[in-house]
């Protein structure tokens, strides 16, 4: 067990002790005076349950509590418990018990839970742009979170393949595409796709007639015509592999994949259910509708009049056929907030249906990404494609990586841009809390100081070559052990390290492993700065040596988490 649980376990048993009741602890604090400890647990919450003043309920338990390896004493002050730890050992201590662990370090078992993750889910007529990054940054690092504390992660992609979308660029291919194809082109499909869509809006600006002829496309498509079919699955086709090497470029992957186009037509059945149930009502043109404004939401239509079904339809049956297929006891959809209704009136729909799982869902809603230069324009064909993005970042961190070490051979130098750009993408994009909006600087993005991936990846190589070189180095100087303050700082930033991904995995907030990745990459620099390694007395350096040791592990495995690799040397 890790040293801060083994702690709250302790104090879980003395209060049960004292009070004879089982009481989880969630929350210690890190209080900002030493003189009031290291971990602190405030007994106020206990008050009422315990019909006891809180500086009673502390005594009591001070007197009760036993401390596991690593702490000194504990004193009761007013309310609160405060711990102190004993620095020596907890270094020691910490070192050792990430040794142990290796890269396991910070891993659970206690969570059996079976979890759909269901992340980036595109439409099929055109690439990927700034927007499917962070959702994918987002799905990726909270699978990576959840498989962490013990739960099975199953990867789900949508493709939603039919529609106005795919049928204006099927529109702009029968009149402009002259038969080209990605391979004729030399273009990735996803890109081709979304160089025919722009055309077709460029053009529908000004001719009218055109939006009918893609609405023709989607009334053939729908009736099954065999032509229209047979050049929808080409351009899909085309598409979806274009897709899906920008995936793997990025490291995104998935277990399951459903296409809209395969799946539609089962949502009418519910659609029935529904109207059986009452759920649903139809209105004077046909359409059938969710009366949603007892809960507040506008009412939804789940069938057009014509009998059509929507994006809405597929959802309703998609939910239900994850739970039904997918063997799950929770299902998780990462989309931007700007569906925030359509997933507050889908969950709402699935509770009146009164499906068992429907309080098993959930919405992981993320903001908006704009560049510095402002809004990322989408119509128009000046969005920022995810390929352009990650392909700029590896050119000028190949730049960069040529000034250090102008010899190294092609290959390896494109190797390391291609991780230091996905480091620098993707501690960005995650560091931000995912609710809010974002300015993403690609240039900030690639510093190799500040609180930047690229930054974590060069703490991790300084370790790892300093270990190299201490293998053949043997000499230490002189005898004693003499503690600095910035090992006990950073052996306490990695004894932290699993309550930080717990709860980033808990709360859903993959920034907080983030952020404890660089408060540890700066507590390295700053032993760095202050205490000398190689050089150190025999003790001191044995034991500094084994704290960086143990801090490798840390960065690399919190690097993993959130989806980005530290290599050995830089
Ligand atoms: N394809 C949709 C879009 O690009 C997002 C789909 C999200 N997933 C879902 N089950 N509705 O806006």
């Amino acid at each position: 067990m890790y040293l801060i649980e083994e702690l709250k376990t302790s104090l879980a048993k003395a209060l049960s002790k004292a009070t004879g009741e089982e009481i989880a602890i969630d929350a210690l604090e890190y209080p900002e005076l030493s003189e009031n400890g290291d971990l602190a647990f405030p007994c106020f919450s206990l008050a009422k349950k315990l019909k006891s003043a809180p500086p009673k309920i502390a005594g009591d338990l001070a007197a009760e509590v036993k401390l596991p390896k690593g702490f000194d004493r504990v004193e009761a002050k007013g309310p609160y418990l405060n711990f102190f730890l004993d620095r020596a050992e907890l270094v020691e201590e910490t070192a050792e018990v990430v040794r142990k662990a290796g890269e396991a370090y910070g891993d659970r078992k206690g969570d059996h839970a079976s979890v759909m993750v269901e992340y980036i889910s595109p439409n099929n007529n055109k690439p990927l742009h700034l927007g499917h990054v962070r959702n994918g940054l987002i799905g990726a690092a909270l699978s990576n979170l959840y498989e962490s504390q013990g739960k099975k992660v199953a990867r789900a992609l949508l493709l939603n393949d039919r529609g106005l979308a795919i049928a204006k660029a099927m529109v702009a291919y029968v009149k402009w595409g002259n038969e080209a194809t990605p391979s004729s082109l030399g273009k990735k499909g996803d890109h081709y796709l979304g160089d025919l869509y722009v055309m077709y809006e460029q053009a529908a600006k000004k001719d009218e007639s055109l939006e009918k002829e893609a609405h023709d496309v989607i009334r053939k498509w729908e009736a099954g015509d065999a032509e229209t079919r047979a050049l929808w699955k080409t351009m899909s086709d085309w598409c979806e592999a274009g897709q899906h090497e920008t995936y793997k470029r990025f490291g995104f992957r998935f277990d399951v994949e459903y296409k809209e186009s395969e799946i539609y037509q089962e949502g009418k059945d519910i659609v029935e259910l529904g109207l059986k149930k009452g759920v649903f009502k139809k209105d004077e043109t046909g359409a059938v509708f969710a009366d949603l404004e007892a809960y507040k939401l506008p009412n939804k239509i789940v069938l057009r009049s014509d009998g059509t079904s929507l994006y809405i339809t597929q959802d309703i049956f998609l939910a239900k056929k994850k739970f039904d297929e997918g063997g799950i006891d929770a299902s998780v959809y990462v989309v931007g907030n700007e569906q925030n209704l359509h997933f507050q009136q889908l969950f709402k729909i699935l509770e009146l249906l009164g499906f068992a799982w429907a309080d098993k869902v959930k919405h992981l809603s993320y903001g908006y990404v704009t560049l510095p230069e402002g809004r990322m324009k989408s119509r128009e064909g000046t969005v920022v494609d995810a390929d352009d993005l990650l392909s700029a970042l590896e050119a000028d961190a190949a730049m960069e990586i040529k000034q250090r070490h102008a010899t190294l051979p092609d290959d390896e130098l494109v190797r390391r841009a291609h991780s230091v750009a996905l480091a620098a993408v993707k501690f960005y994009f995650l560091e931000v809390d995912i609710s809010s909006d974002m300015v993403y600087d690609p240039k900030a993005s690639l510093s190799f100081t500040g609180k930047t991936g690229p930054y974590l990846q060069y703490m991790h190589a300084r370790i790892r070559s300093l270990l190299k070189k201490a293998e053949t180095e043997t000499k230490g100087e002189g005898e004693g052990r003499n503690l600095a303050p910035e090992e006990f700082t950073l052996a306490f930033a990695l004894a932290r390290f699993p309550e930080a991904v717990h709860r980033a995995a808990s709360q859903d907030r993959p920034s907080l492993v983030a952020a404890h990745l660089y408060e540890t990459a700066k507590a390295i620099a700053a032993l760095y700065e202050n205490a000398p390694v190689l050089s150190a007395s025999k003790e001191d350096r044995k034991a500094r040596l084994k704290l960086l040791e143990a801090a490798a592990v840390v960065l690399k495995r919190g690097a993993e988490l959130l989806g980005f690799p530290v290599p050995e040397e830089m």
